[in-house]
């Protein structure tokens, strides 16, 4: 029997991003080393990518390398980097019999070579999957998506003599690195911080935010449905009344591009 009925399937969210916080804590807490805490988080990845995929979510976006995380020390991007690799090459051949595929954002030649070898080599190897969707942010930081794509866009607007007066938003969203992505329905976030660490920040427009004070290896299966049952009693306004939205049956969302 699947846990969420008919019902309340039609409600749950498309996509759900994620920030794995508490990695480190959950470590210390047991006396372990930091990497410990990220071993069990990738494990973690696993459980929870299945329970998306079983319940009907279709994209998960797991924000596992910031750009601010390039600061931490050496050993620890390095475990983390093998980590990836690992992760990667183990799952690629369920990933190929599921139909996942496999996105990343973020800024991939700040990885070093093996990780971003692997993680280029998966991407091309799932690009056709259509079934599933994971991304993930690696050495990814908002702030520099958005200059990017303002970057990337001014010298267009430079080059073709085009008029800058019919940007807006869909026409910019596609300047971003999630331009193939719909925006997140639901943040989640691990550990009991409330805060978007510079993560899918104008995507977050109109997303709802859950914060779950367990730590990411913590957050396990019912973890996440509390949160997903929890989005669904939620109404979604999108700066319209409630009012409103029940007289136009909810057709109009804006800043949803799927
Ligand atoms: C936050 O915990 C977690 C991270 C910075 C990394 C998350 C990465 C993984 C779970 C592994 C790689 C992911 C994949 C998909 C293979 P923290 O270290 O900031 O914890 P703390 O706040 O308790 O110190």
């Amino acid at each position: 029997m699947n846990t969420f009925s008919e019902q309340e399937r039609e409600k749950l969210p498309n996509h759900v991003a994620i920030i794995m916080d508490g990695n480190g804590r959950w470590a210390r807490s047991r006396g372990k080393p930091r990497i410990f805490g990220h071993r069990n988080g990738v494990k973690n990845v696993r459980s929870i990518v299945n329970t998306a995929r079983e319940v009907g979510v279709q994209y998960i976006t797991l924000y596992a390398f910031s750009t601010e995380n390039q600061t931490r020390p050496d050993k620890e991007k390095s475990g983390l980097m093998h980590l990836l690799e690992e992760f990667l090459k183990l799952e690629l051949e369920s990933m190929l019999k599921d139909g996942i595929r496999l996105r990343a954002i973020g800024d991939l030649s700040g990885l070093p070579e093996f990780a971003r070898k692997i993680v280029e080599e998966t991407i091309e190897k799932t690009k056709h999957n259509s079934d599933w969707n994971l991304t993930l942010a690696l050495n990814y930081g908002s702030r520099q998506e958005v200059l990017n794509g303002i970057n990337t866009y001014a010298q267009k607007i430079f080059e073709s003599g085009e008029s800058p007066k019919h940007l807006n938003w869909s026409s910019f969203s596609n300047y971003l690195e999630t331009s193939e992505l719909p925006d997140p329905d639901l943040i989640i976030r691990t550990s009991g911080e409330f805060r978007l660490s510079n993560f899918l920040l104008l995507q977050a427009a109109y997303a709802e935010i859950f914060v779950s004070p367990l730590h990411w290896p913590d957050f396990n299966r019912d973890a996440f449905i509390e949160a997903l049952q929890n989005y669904i009693q939620r109404e979604r306004r999108f700066g319209q009344t409630s009012d409103q939205l029940s007289s136009i049956a909810q057709s109009f969302m804006p800043n949803q591009k799927l």
